[in-house]
């Protein structure tokens, strides 16, 4: 079990005694969207970071991508652009059910990015949630109806076991786990498991692990490399192979409000993210949008100057040999 604020403190049950994965009132239609929770409860091993360029690199490859901030800190929120404003609904809002997600979601500067924004607000959340009906599953109920809006869905979760994480676990179908590659970070691993486990039997059996992310990697180093082969040994096919290289361009992206896409597109940071997309796609058996039009006009412009040259290349050589 992850315990991080409070240790020690217990998962709570299900409160129902419903089948867990049977929404209050939106029928189950077939899975037309993958909601992926980026998960650690370690604090600052890039999680935020992973979550805002992540969803803004599907967005950028042509996928309608939806990021919901559920940590207090608001950290993706102010990292996307927005501005404090405690008026504006938020992922508070929709937990407690005061408004339907269409009225919280909003768009950003990245075409196809929307957010569900924070809001300190969250902090009484989880208090305010214990006494709530169906307290572990309200972000999923909430999610119900705009699932099939958006190929993917991420949620940047805090860093504790608490009922927002627990929320985020049972909301989605995947956990993306970024990890530093430190000696210290190997020994959460079984605890972060074991929650995966428990989630699993009691509250969501459809969650899997998507995969292991290594962030702000540096591979020159003897440790880097030692940890990567104990991870690769343990995880095996889910140590992601895109890694996340320590880059300054990475840091400094949400002080402007951007991700580093538009930030600096052509950082290392901005093409290890977009990278990564790729890699999640591939790995769900998608193609990129952004990919498959490049390939058809550049297939078409090749088709065209086939057509071009042909008949000038005869009528050269018509002409040569005479
Ligand atoms: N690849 C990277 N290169 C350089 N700096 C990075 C990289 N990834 C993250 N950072 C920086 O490290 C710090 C922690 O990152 P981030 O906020 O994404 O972690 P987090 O896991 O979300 O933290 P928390 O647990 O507090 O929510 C931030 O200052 C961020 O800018
Ligand atoms: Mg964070």
């Amino acid at each position: 079990m992850i315990t991080i604020h409070p240790k020690n403190k217990p998962l709570p049950q299900p409160t129902t005694a419903e089948t867990p994965e049977t929404p209050a009132t939106t029928p189950e239609t077939p899975k037309p969207s993958k909601v992926i929770a980026v998960v650690n409860q370690k604090g600052g091993v890039g999680k935020t970071t992973t979550a805002i360029n992540l969803a803004a690199s599907l967005a950028l490859e042509g996928l309608p991508t939806l990021l919901i901030d559920c940590d207090p800190q608001a950290n993706t929120t102010g990292g996307l652009g927005f501005g404090r404003d405690d008026a504006r609904p938020s992922i508070y809002d929709l937990l407690m059910d005061h408004h339907a997600a269409d009225k919280v979601i909003v768009p950003t500067d990245v075409d196809n990015l929307s957010l569900v924004p924070g809001s300190k607000n969250l902090i009484g959340a989880n208090i305010e949630l214990v006494a709530q009906d169906r307290r572990e599953y309200r972000l999923r109920d909430a999610l119900a109806p705009v699932r099939a809006n958006y190929p993917f869905i991420l949620l940047d979760c805090p860093p504790a076991l608490d009922l927002l994480t627990l929320n985020a676990l049972v909301a989605a179908d995947g956990l993306l786990v970024p990890m530093q590659a430190e000696y210290f970070a190997l020994e959460g691993i079984s605890e972060l498991m074991s929650t995966l486990d428990r989630v699993t039997q009691s509250f969501n059996s459809s969650l899997a692990l998507e995969g292991v992310l290594l962030t702000m990697y540096d591979d020159r180093t003897n440790l880097s490399q030692q940890v990567t082969e104990n991870l690769t040994s343990f995880f095996t096919d889910k140590l992601l192979k895109t890694s996340i290289p320590r880059n300054v361009r990475l840091a400094e992206a949400p002080s402007h409000g951007k991700p580093v896409a538009l930030y600096d597109s052509k950082s290392r940071g901005a093409e290890a993210y977009r990278e990564l997309a790729l890699e999640l796609l591939a790995r769900n058996n998608m193609e990129s949008p952004e990919v498959a039009r490049r390939r058809a006009a550049a297939a078409a412009a090749a088709s065209a100057l086939k057509s071009f040259t042909k008949p000038e290349k005869k009528h050269r050589f018509w002409q040569s040999s005479k």
